[in-house]
């Protein structure tokens, strides 16, 4: 079976591992300052502090900018739950602005529309790997006086205009899960030029902890361990490797795909290095099958496939009880409608591409 994720857990994981429990310092400590170190270079910011998983990171990055009730952070409907969860964390309120349908991405004239004099932040989702259009955003976040905060769970390397995203907005936030471009098994990271910023995010991920058992500030226990970051300082020595391939096999893909009627494959915006956290194509109306028929004929053949996402975000049950409705955002629901995700990681093999494009010319 090609499953949709797979990750390669076989550079210097283990050794990493052991030299942790060697020490017997497994929860935060100097391998996460190192690995903290490493990932802030390789975006070329200038700190980064290490969390429990994503959806901290995203917490804390919120947490840092000073989001609080009565402010309203704007984002996109069609995203992982977290993208909007983060801000309702904090009790403020998240206002959704609709995506462009062919890149998935936040519509920056949406997200105008939106803005007003209780806007704290925009919060622009690089999904599956493609970067939002962040000039836009940091253009408006100045006129409006706003930050920008890149949720860049799904976009480890990706670059806008020769930047890698997490550099460009104020404050960003990634995601290691396992199903992630590189993984710590559960991780996260928050990342900024603005050291000021990353020192509230590290007190915010330590209870507040400014000196051993002096509390600034109300905080969580939100730490990344030892054992996570040694994971992590060796997948990322492979991340550019594992990026290319699989834009090599995202470029097989699309080449196969444009010639099969009813299909449409990504788009790949000007100016962005894309690096397909997931390879997410439309089976358009005119296709001979419905979504889950391609869905299972493609499983049947031994290629795993999921829905990148479903249903939008406002139609999600915890987001309808307060009121929202998914009914506005026609492209976000038009997407979620007719998307479904092939397997695109490292470990898929040109043979394995034949294999899918041959189940898909019906
Ligand atoms: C866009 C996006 N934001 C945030 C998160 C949250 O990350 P985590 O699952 O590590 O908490 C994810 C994870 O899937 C994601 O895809």
């Amino acid at each position: 079976m090609v499953h949709i994720a797979n990750p390669i857990l076989k550079n210097g994981e283990l050794e990493g591992i052991k030299e942790v429990m060697d020490s017997g310092m497994l929860a935060q400590g100097e391998v996460v300052a190192k690995f903290e170190e490493e990932f802030a270079d390789y975006l070329d910011v200038g700190f980064g502090k290490a969390t429990a998983n994503g959806t901290a990171a995203l917490d804390v990055a919120l947490k840092a900018i000073g989001v609080e009730e009565g402010d309203e952070v704007i984002t996109s409907p069609f995203s992982f739950i977290a993208s909007a969860n983060c801000v309702l964390f904090q009790g403020a309120e998240p206002v959704f602005a609709d995506v462009k349908k062919d890149t998935f991405n936040l519509d920056p004239e949406k997200v105008k529309e939106k803005i007003t004099s209780d806007t704290k932040a925009i919060l622009p989702v690089h999904l599956f790997g493609q970067p939002a259009e962040m000039n836009a955003f940091m253009d408006m976040a100045e006129d409006h006086d706003l930050y920008v905060v890149e949720d860049c769970a799904q976009a480890h390397g990706a670059e806008y205009d020769g930047k890698k995203v997490g550099s460009i907005g104020d404050i960003g936030a990634f995601s290691f899960y396992p199903t992630k471009n590189m993984t710590t098994g559960e991780g996260g990271i928050v990342v900024s030029d603005s050291e000021e910023l990353c020192e509230r995010a590290d007190l915010v991920r330590d209870h507040g902890q400014s000196e051993k058992y002096t509390h600034d500030m109300l905080g969580y226990n939100l730490r990344m361990t030892n054992l996570a970051a040694a994971i992590g300082r060796a997948q990322l020595e492979r991340l550019d490797e594992w990026n290319d391939k699989r834009r090599k096999n995202a470029e097989m893909l699309t080449a196969g795909i444009e010639k099969i009627d009813g299909l449409t494959p990504p788009a790949v915006s000007d100016s962005v290095k894309h690096v397909f956290h997931q390879y997410v194509l439309k089976v358009e109306d005119d296709h001979p099958l419905r979504r889950e028929e391609l869905r299972e004929k493609l499983h049947e053949n031994d290629i795993g496939t999921a829905v990148h996402y479903p249903k939008v975000i406002p139609d999600q049950p915890l987001y309808r009880e307060k009121g929202y409705d998914g009914n506005e955002f026609k492209n976000a629901r038009g997407c979620a409608e007719k998307v479904f995700s092939l397997p695109i990681h490292p470990k898929v093999s040109k043979e394995d591409i034949e294999v899918m494009l041959k189940v898909m010319e019906v």
